[in-house]
């Protein structure tokens, strides 16, 4: 008998509302307490910043030699917005702006500093503790990522990164000494952020130097392979350590839209868009698909997988599913193609300096077919907007831009949950602004709160509430209801 339930009106009980973050954008303190090298330490500042291409994207040997060697360079991310040693101020911000969850991440080189070494640093694990035990007094339930783009430089130089299988061990070690010192602290885990965003963090993600392999897309996917096994070892770890631990799996959604009806491009937008489920179609359905080995054929892309792997990422899905959402892209047939970086623009939406459009429909639209594909529960890990804010000189920030994109995309989530999308947390990017991952500046700003630093590490550091500030406190008094 067909079931007719109730309409939802709006965001369920119990919804958590927060903001997210990463260790590697806001922590600062480098080589504090025993930290290790990472990736992100090593992307620079550039003057004249060309804001929409990534320069810290396909790294080569070469490149990276060049900048270990130059004195004068400024890298931003090692300073961040010293949440290392303020995070009781930043935290307490959030607390008044009622969040109920933050979704933050783990410093990989704090645990592990070379990140093949025996033993963890503890003085890196004791940070973490001393966080978790704040949020806990102030309600806030952790969200965590186990590894957001700050993976040890030294497994980059010496495996060349996901590519080597050995980092499944190295990095399945470094999640069990957190999944086993956190029990009871954290229930919420992330294992890899944005698994999918092989097109740009690529170096970030995925730790390969592209001019040491010989076929580059076959050693991301190679590496993407070592992923999803090390997903389903973590996940397995897991379950005997606490039955209370949620495990998640993470993507970044870009909605591609056809340019026009043309067959050809939409056609083209099936295609692409499928490849973007291939990421979680392997995580939640266990096997590769065959459009995806179809892809691989084509490309020349030949993976070396293992007896045992198929079975373990089958027998080890995820719990959930965190979805990032900034923006939408059309693929015109004429002029893009299958390669995941190949766009164009949408003539129908504004955007950002960064080249970043603010479409609220994609949101509905991914979260929607997500949750058609999967039913699993879903979770909003990122969504914001980036603008270079003005500190008027009363301490004022006048961000009424933010607050339109956020409400919008709040408005197109609301409907996608009434529509019967299971969700149950939603973080903005990000709470309190950061170092941009992309660009390497402070400029970028995302939070409802101001930290006065520049591009070069200058400032007062003083924090100042946005005008989103008082906006997201009554969004999150109303469960969502007051927009
Ligand atoms: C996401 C990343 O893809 O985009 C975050 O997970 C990042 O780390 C966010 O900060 C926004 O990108 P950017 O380059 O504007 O900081």
């Amino acid at each position: 008998m067909i079931k007719v339930r109730e309409c939802i009106k709006g965001f369920p009980q119990g919804f958590l509302w927060g903001g997210a973050s990463a260790a590697n954008q806001c922590e600062g303190a480098f080589g504090v307490d025993g930290k290790g090298l990472s990736l992100t330490d090593l992307h620079p500042y550039t003057k004249n910043l060309d804001r929409t291409k990534l320069d810290f994207n396909h790294m080569t040997k070469k490149r990276l030699e060049e900048i270990m060697a130059d004195e004068n360079l400024w890298f931003p991310k090692r300073q961040g917005v010293n949440f290392y040693y303020r995070y009781k101020e930043y935290l307490a911000l959030l607390a008044e702006m009622g969040f109920s969850t933050f979704r933050l991440s783990i410093s990989w080189t704090r645990i592990f500093p070379m990140g093949d070494e025996a033993e963890p640093n503890e003085a890196g694990l004791r940070f973490y503790d001393a966080l978790f035990d704040e949020m806990k007094r102030l309600n806030i339930e952790p969200i965590v990522t186990i590894s957001h783009y700050d993976m040890p430089i030294h497994l980059s130089l010496k495996y060349n990164g996901w590519y080597d299988r050995k980092c499944i061990d190295f990095f399945t070690k470094y999640a069990k000494v957190l999944l086993e010192r956190y029990k009871g602290k954290v229930k919420y885990w992330i294992v890899i952020n944005q698994i999918n965003l092989i097109q740009y963090e690529c170096y970030g993600s995925l730790g390969i130097l592209s001019d040491t392999v010989q076929n580059y897309p076959q050693a991301q996917f190679q590496a993407i392979h070592h992923q999803f096994v090390a997903c389903a070892k973590v996940i397995e770890a897991a379950r005997s350590i606490s039955p209370d631990y949620h495990m998640g799996t993470m993507i970044a959604d870009c909605t591609l839209y056809p340019y026009s009806c043309k067959p050809e491009d939409v056609t083209l937008a099936l295609k692409r868009n499928r490849m973007q489920y291939f990421f979680t179609d392997v995580q939640f359905r266990g096997e590769y698909p065959m459009y995806a080995l179809q892809y691989f054929e084509k490309e020349g892309i030949q993976l070396a997988v293992q007896l045992e792997d198929e079975a373990l990422i089958g027998k080890y899905a995820p719990d959930f599913l965190c979805i990032s959402y900034y923006y939408s892209y059309c693929l015109d047939a004429s002029k893009n193609t299958m390669d995941a970086a190949s766009t164009t623009k949408n003539p129908y939406l504004e955007a950002n300096e960064w080249g970043w459009s603010i479409n609220p429909a994609g949101l509905y639209s991914s979260v929607s077919q997500y949750w058609d594909r999967y039913q699993v529960p879903l979770m909003i890990g990122e969504n914001g907007f980036g603008y270079v804010d003005v500190l008027e000189k009363d301490g004022s920030v006048h961000d009424d831009y933010r607050i339109h994109y956020l409400r919008g995309h709040i408005e197109a989530l609301k409907q996608a949950v009434c529509d019967g999308a299971e969700l149950f947390a939603y973080c903005s990017w990000a709470p309190f602004d950061m170092i941009s991952a992309g660009t390497s500046e402070m400029s970028k700003r995302y939070g409802y709160i101001y930290v006065d630093y520049d591009d070069l590490g200058n400032g007062s550091g003083k924090l100042y509430k946005k005008d989103s500030f008082a906006w997201y406190q009554k969004v999150i008094r109303s469960n969502g209801e007051i927009l």
